[in-house]
């Protein structure tokens, strides 16, 4: 019962909040222009199975071992899962991240933008978002690995926070490559992490 009220309230939350993007949102002027990049407003929200098609087709052009679509059909129904999507007014889903936790570390699973809406700070919108539902649920940490030629990936997650505690070699596939290992402290108490370059 309190599980299917925590589910409700958030799917509330979910549907009614707007996000505009950060930097889009003191001013009109501040979206685009010279100088600046261009942020795209986006609906954050819980995915639904009618968004299934969208992420799936952003998953096999973002990655070189997509993720099988039954994946993100059965992830969207586990408990102690995030899965959340980037809903553009006239355009649709354009991204997506997954995060679960087990007690009190999450690992962020997944996370992408169609690749023309990509640097509009959809990505970064995403990632706060999880953070912040993680967080809520008394998480500790976030893991993450990333590739280590992920330039721009690694920079969003080093603007957030998450710092460097190990390296995975050959983690993965197509090409074959090292893993950067992230962690980031969301309750401000893990001081045993150590960083490393
Ligand atoms: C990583 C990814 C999700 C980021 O999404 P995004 O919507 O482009 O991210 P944002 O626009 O919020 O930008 C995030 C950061 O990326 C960097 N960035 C954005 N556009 C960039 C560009 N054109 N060139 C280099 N870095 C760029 C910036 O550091 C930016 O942070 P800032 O806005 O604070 O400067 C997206 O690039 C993607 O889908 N990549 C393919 C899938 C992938 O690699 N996923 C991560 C697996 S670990």
């Amino acid at each position: 019962m309190e599980d299917q009220e925590e589910v409700e309230g958030l799917m509330v939350r979910a549907t009614e909040r707007w996000m505009l993007m950060e930097r889009g949102k003191d001013s009109p002027e501040s979206l685009g222009g010279a100088g600046t990049r261009e942020f795209c407003p986006a609906w954050i929200r819980r995915a639904e199975p009618a968004d299934l098609g969208a992420m799936a087709r952003i998953e096999s052009r973002s990655f070189s071992n997509p993720w099988h679509p039954r994946t993100f059909r059965s992830l969207i129904t586990q408990e102690r899962t995030i899965v959340l999507v980037a809903d553009v007014p006239d355009d649709g889903v354009v991204g997506y991240a997954v995060s679960w936790w087990v007690l009190d570390q999450a690992e962020l699973g997944n996370i992408a933008v169609r690749e023309d809406r990509r640097g509009r700070g959809i990505g970064s919108a995403l990632l706060d978002r999880v953070l912040d539902e993680i967080r809520e649920r008394g998480v500790e940490s976030v893991f993450l690995e990333v590739r280590m030629s992920n330039a721009r990936a690694h920079a969003l997650y080093r603007a957030r926070g998450f710092i460097q505690i190990a390296v995975r070699a050959d983690y993965y596939r197509n090409p074959a490559e090292d893993a950067r290992v992230l962690v980031k402290d969301l309750q401000n108490i893990c001081s045993q992490f150590r960083i490393i370059r």
